[in-house]
């Protein structure tokens, strides 16, 4: 696998694996694989993450806990576009993170770090913890407090993981994690590591597979803007593989109280200005200065894409749309769908990635959903209820 690491911001080079950020410029770094190498068939046939081995940077047998290979059911809506659903909450744990996890695990084990650490509003932290408990690492989670939802929270500490519930949001909690890995020699498993997303662009890969072609839109939900970069990354490299001619429009959506790059978008600019005290129901995507807001937008520009803002109670309308389908996701999963349903563009065909399952924030379903009848165990009362 030839590859190498490149600034995105001077276009320097790096063949140093253990660097996440440009030592010259402090920009964030992508990898470039040789694309020519690709030896997999887009045949709908053994769909994971690891099928795509030949264009993953990682040179050992990977930490696996057999990710990816989730559903794209199609579904029903009000619009006439064909429309497909990824059900990323189906993955080990629950998220799509472990697709980066995977990829992001097996480079900490290949570089030969025993400690990974990462800052996260939930599901980066299940993820971690699990994948190193597989791999035998360290792990130390550094948590919005009080702003986790209790599936992910559980999952962290379940699996051994060091949890630390810093006083602050998300953003606070992501620059205190990237000093202390910076002082201790930590690893960092956060999307600034490059490596993860390449685990990611998996998804962009699976699709077009199942698919059996390239869809017209992808509605992605933003939160640290690493999914939507590393999705059409791997779209970027399916077609310079010769794989197809396309590349979707890369839709980005934003909760209205979290939504730093659907303001720089709005007003067309490529970095975005922080959003100071982020707040939305869907708390994974509660985040006011997204790492990965440069890639993104990028992203989203290349491919004429846009970003949309959807509110909490667009977000809990497309949570139960889906549920009635049979597709129980977390709310920040349902904002691709309540995103794609307040598009007044039609597509021909699109794909909302829907990014965690529903069991991840029971609290929440809970809260919006009909309460239990509570009735004395008695039958011909209970019918009267049916
Ligand atoms: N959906 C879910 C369920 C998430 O957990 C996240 C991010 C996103 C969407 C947004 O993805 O950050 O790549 O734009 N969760 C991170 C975490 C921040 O810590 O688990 P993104």
């Amino acid at each position: 696998m030839d590859y190498h690491l490149r600034c995105i911001e001077c276009g320097r080079k790096f063949y140093d694996d253990s660097l996440y950020t440009c030592p010259s410029c402090s920009g964030l770094l992508e990898v470039v694989v040789d694309v020519s190498n690709a030896d997999f068939r887009l045949n709908g046939e053994e769909v994971r993450v690891w099928k795509y081995y030949s264009l993953l940077p990682v040179k050992i047998k990977p930490v696996t806990l057999q990710e990816g290979g989730t559903p794209l059911y199609e579904i029903r809506s009000s619009k006439k576009t064909e429309l497909y659903v990824k059900h990323e909450g189906l993955n080990p744990s629950g998220s799509f993170k472990d697709r980066g996890m995977t990829v992001g695990i097996s480079k900490a084990v290949e570089l030969g770090k025993s400690m990974v650490a990462c800052a996260s509003t939930g599901n980066t932290s299940a993820s971690m913890s699990m994948y190193s408990a597989r791999a035998g690492l360290k792990a130390y989670v550094f948590l919005p407090s009080g702003k986790v939802a209790l599936g992910k929270l559980a999952q962290a500490m379940m699996h051994g993981a060091k949890v630390i519930a810093v006083k602050g949001n998300f953003d606070t909690a992501l620059k205190i994690v990237r000093e202390i890995c910076a002082r201790r020699g930590i690893y960092l498993m956060n999307s600034v590591n490059p490596f993860r997303l390449e685990g990611q662009k998996t998804i962009a890969f699976e699709i077009v597979d199942q698919l059996g072609h390239c869809p017209e839109a992808i509605y992605v939900p933003v939160g640290n803007a690493g999914n939507i970069s590393a999705i059409f990354k791997g779209f970027s490299e399916l077609k310079e593989a010769g794989y197809t001619d396309s590349i979707p429009k890369m839709i980005g959506v934003q909760a209205e109280g979290a939504n730093p790059i659907f303001r720089a978008f709005m007003e067309g600019k490529d970095s975005i200005i922080p959003v100071d005290n982020p707040e939305t129901i869907a708390t994974a995507i509660r985040i006011g200065s997204p790492v990965n807001a440069r890639k993104a937008l990028k992203a989203i520009y290349t491919s004429g894409g846009k970003v949309i803002q959807v509110s909490d109670d667009e977000i809990v309308k497309a949570q139960k749309l889906l549920a009635r389908q049979g597709i129980g996701v977390e709310p920040a999963s349902a904002s691709s769908f309540a995103g794609f349903l307040k598009d007044d563009e039609e597509f021909e065909s699109a794909v909302c990635i829907a990014t965690g399952n529903l069991l991840k924030d029971p609290e929440e379903a809970v809260r919006v959903s009909e309460k239990p009848v509570e009735i004395d165990p008695d039958v011909e009362l209970i019918e009267k209820l049916l």
